[in-house]
This record gives C-alpha cells, structure tokens and sequence, in this order.
C-alpha cells in the first residue's frame, strides 16, 4: 500500500514513466523512419548503389572492382599501369562514366560553339533491304580524338532552329530541332553518310532489363493496343552465341546482352579490344591507326566479368513517396496512353538468383516504336528503322537532373526537360501527345509530377 501509493504520488517515479515510455515512443518513430529511408536514396548518387540483397563480402568486393573499372581512366599503351592500357589510337573518351556521369545518362551540347561531352554520332551507308552498314572510312562511329601520330577522325556539332508548341490552352513552349554536321573531317568527305547522334542512357537497373525472358517481350509485342500502336522487337545478332536474338540495350534495342554491350562500348567508345571484339577500331584506309595496333585483347576477361556484374547489380532508386497529385498524375499517364508503350508490367526471368522472378515497373515494353518524321535518324540499325526507338526505361528518370544537372532527354538530348520529351512524341505516340496537349495546366503539371517521382 505504502510502496504503490509512493508509486503513484513521486513525482520523480512518474517522470521517470514518462521518459521511458517517451523512449519507447521514439525508438518507435526511429524504427518506422528507418524502414521508410529509401534504398537507393534518392539523391544525386541514386544511381550508383548496389541492390539490396547483395551482402555478400566477395560480391561486393567484385562490385567495388567493377565500379572502379567504369569510372578508370584509362591511358594510351606505354603509360604506367599497364593493366588500364590500351586507350585509342581513334576513341570518344578516356572513361566510361565521362559520358555516363554518376553513371545517369548524357547531355548534348549546347550549340555548335561546345563539343560532344556525353554522347556520339553513330554512322552508316545505305545496305541492301534497307540495312545499314559502316561506313567504309569512318566505320559506324565518329572517333573524335586520336593517339599521337593518328588523325583524329573529325568533330560533329550541332546547331537549333526554334520550334514552338502551342497547348489546346493557348500556353507556348519553345522547342529546339537539332541539325547535326561535321568539321575537320581528316579521311575525306562525310557526303551521303547516315548518322544518329545519342546521348548516352543511365546505366543503373539493366541486370534487371537483361533477366526479361524473350516470351515477355514477345507477350507485349502481341498484347492488344489501342489503335494506331504497335511494337515490335529488335532482332540484333548476338557474338557470343554467333545467332539473332532479340535485342535489349541501345536507344534502337541494337543490342543483345549487357556483356556485348560493355564489351562495344569499350571497342567504339575507347577502342579497346576485348575477346568480343579482337580488332582494333580502324579501318582499312586509316593506316596509321592500323600501324598503332598492339595487343589483343586490351581488356582481359575478369575486368570484362567485373564490370558486368557491377553493372548488372545497379539498383533502381524506389519512386518517391506518394502525394495526391503524384496520384493523379500516375492516372493521366494511363489515361493519355502513356502506360502502353512505357508498362509498368514486365517480370525478370529465371536467371541470376539476386534477380529472379519479380514483378518490374520499368516504364518500358523494351520494342521499337516509329516515333515520327522529326525524331527520325533514318539510319536503320538491325531490323530498326530510321524512324523506330525502343520504349526507354522511365524508372529512376525522376532524379536525372538530381545526377547531372544537364542531363537531357530523348536519343539525342534534344529535350532539356521531360515536358519537352513528351511534345516530340509523334507516329505511334501521336494520339498520346495529343491528348497531352489537351490538359490543362494542373493535368500537366499533375503527369511531369508523376514523372519526377519515379
Ligand atoms: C562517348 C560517350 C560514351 C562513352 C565513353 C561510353 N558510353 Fe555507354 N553509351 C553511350 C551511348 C550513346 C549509348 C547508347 C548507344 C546506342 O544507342 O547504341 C550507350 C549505351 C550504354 C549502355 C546500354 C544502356 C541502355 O540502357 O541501353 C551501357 C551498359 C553502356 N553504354 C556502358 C558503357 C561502358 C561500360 C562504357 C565504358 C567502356 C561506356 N558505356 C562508355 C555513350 C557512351
Ligand atoms: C508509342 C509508344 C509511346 C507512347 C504512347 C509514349 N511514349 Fe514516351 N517514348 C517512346 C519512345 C520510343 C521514346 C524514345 C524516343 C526517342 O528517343 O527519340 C520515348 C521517350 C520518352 C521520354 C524520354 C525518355 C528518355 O530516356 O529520354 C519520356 C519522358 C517519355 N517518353 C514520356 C512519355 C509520356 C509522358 C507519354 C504519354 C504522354 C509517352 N511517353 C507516350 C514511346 C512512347
């Protein structure tokens, strides 16, 4: 009696419940604030972090000797670590992460006044039944820098020509039409060649893209689609198993698997040779490049390894938290059929244990769509032709500026902001845009909203 009314009458006892009971209520609080700390962060190195479930020492470790690989400088033969020898003679830039910064996409110059910092210009001449094939001096890519003794191939700019936009509301948005061209051309004229300028996409989430199993895609090419859409697959040829498969990677799905993928973009961005490509990137009329060649390959097959499995273990930053207008957003991309080519309704396939078997929302059917008249390149690449792009993935796209301020949107970065991207959607998407014109002002703000919280 003695000890409970003491109980309840100190005043010490009962701030002493209090605080434990406040300690209780804050670890409380803690622990819902830890399980909702987002993984990747969503911060401007979203895109450089691991998939959650990859714990294991060993596998981080040959995480962390992939990241490292991509972020190398890598130097001309004779500099003195051999191991990132092997740079040029004709290459776009020293790293891999010059044109993918914090690994998130590219940007394109300005005017014609800057260069290409993160993108390239890919080349071709017409082939038979509407192919493309490289072009017989330059190849299928323009190398603007060279080796000491070697002649850089030449520099591609660009210049704008204003267009403007008019929504059904009577608000303007200016526009700017790329037009690309050549200077200091060093092997001769650049006259009836094919080009396709690109930025260079983010490199996160692609283990995942990779692990959709061809009947998926297939599934989404023959799903029922409003009127006017379509969708095919990419069928692109695969080195390693010398057949045609379905293509994945690349802004035209022209490429097969992320190790060839890597592997080319070592041989044409960096012109370093791998098992995968053995020759050095030059052709037979650029002799002094052919003088330069040393060994083969530059690249061994573990860093090929660890860079893949870097790669392939990048995680998709989490959308952001949910607000009503992020709500109604989300509804208007359905509605204005957005949602038909950038699904929200992928699986990953059986590979890859870390990855196996889940439902993906890359805002992607990863099939090429004729996109129009004004996003056309007419350079075919495989069965894609000049007007056809594959759905790029919109997952993580919220953050792109977050990554690099400049970042830029569509294939050849012609869109400085996403509202941009969506008023050059034409062909197949001709209905959507339309129909995205026709919102009013709190729609739209509504949709680009919706966008920057995935
Ligand atoms: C000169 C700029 C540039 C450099 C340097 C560069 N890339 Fe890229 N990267 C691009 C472009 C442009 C594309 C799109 C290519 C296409 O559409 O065919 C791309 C595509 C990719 C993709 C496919 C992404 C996707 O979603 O389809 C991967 C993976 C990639 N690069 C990895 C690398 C690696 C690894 C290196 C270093 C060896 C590298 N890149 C160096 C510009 C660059
Ligand atoms: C017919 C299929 C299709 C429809 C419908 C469609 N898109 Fe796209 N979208 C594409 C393709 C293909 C590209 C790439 C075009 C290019 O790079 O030239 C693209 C590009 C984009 C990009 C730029 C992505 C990047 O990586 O730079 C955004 C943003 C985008 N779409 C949003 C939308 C929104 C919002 C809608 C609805 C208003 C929409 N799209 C409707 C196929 C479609």
């Amino acid at each position: 009696m003695h000890y409970k009314r003491y109980w309840l009458t100190s005043k010490t006892m009962v701030t002493f419940g209090m605080r434990l009971l406040l300690c209780w209520l804050f670890s409380q609080v803690a622990m819902a604030q830890e399980a909702t700390i987002p993984h990747p962060p969503r911060t401007a190195d979203a895109y450089t972090y691991p998939i959650a479930s990859l714990t294991d020492t060993a596998a981080l470790n040959t995480f962390q000797a992939g990241r490292t690989l991509f972020r190398q400088v890598w130097t001309l033969h004779g500099s003195e670590d051999s191991r990132f020898n092997g740079l040029g003679p004709l290459y776009n830039r020293f790293s891999c992460v010059a044109c993918h910064p914090g690994n998130g996409r590219g940007f394109a110059p300005d005017g014609p006044h800057q260069s290409m910092k993160a993108m390239l210009v890919r080349l071709g001449t017409p082939g038979p039944q509407n192919t493309s094939l490289p072009h017989p001096v330059y190849g299928d890519q323009l190398n603007e820098f060279a080796a000491p003794g070697v002649a850089s191939e030449g520099m591609a700019q660009i210049d704008y020509e204003p267009l403007t936009v008019t929504f059904a509301d009577g608000e303007k948005i200016l526009l700017r039409r790329p037009k690309l061209s050549f200077r200091d051309l060093a092997y001769g004229p650049l006259d009836a060649v094919q080009t396709s300028a690109r930025i260079a996409p983010a490199v996160f989430g692609l283990g995942w893209l990779e692990n959709i199993s061809e009947e998926d895609i297939l599934r989404q090419a023959q799903r029922r689609k409003p009127a006017g859409i379509g969708g095919r697959p990419n069928r692109v040829w695969d080195i390693a198993q010398q057949k045609v498969v379905i293509g994945k990677f690349g802004w035209k799905a022209n490429v097969p698997n992320l190790r060839q993928q890597i592997a080319s973009a070592f041989h044409g961005d960096l012109s370093i040779t791998s098992s995968l490509f053995p020759h050095e990137n030059c052709s037979a009329q650029q002799a002094a490049c052919l003088a330069q060649t040393r060994k083969s390959p530059e690249l061994s097959d573990q860093q090929l390894d660890d860079i893949q499995f870097y790669l392939s273990m990048l995680a998709v930053p989490p959308p952001a938290l949910v607000t009503p207008e992020i709500t109604r957003g989300s509804a208007l991309f359905k509605q204005v059929q957005c949602i038909e080519c950038h699904t929200d309704q992928l699986h990953s396939g059986p590979n890859l244990a870390a990855l196996k078997q889940q439902r993906l929302s890359p805002y992607t059917d990863l099939l090429l769509h004729d996109m129009g008249e004004a996003l056309a390149d007419q350079r075919p690449d495989f069965i894609a032709t000049g007007r056809e792009w594959r759905t790029p993935p919109l997952w993580g796209i919220g953050l792109a500026k977050a990554v690099h301020a400049n970042a830029g949107f569509l294939h050849d970065g012609r869109a400085r902001t996403l509202q941009e991207a969506i008023l050059w959607h034409d062909g197949e998407a001709a209905t959507a845009k339309e129909r995205f014109l026709h919102l009013n002002k709190e729609e739209r703000a509504a949709l680009i909203r919706f966008l920057e919280s995935l």
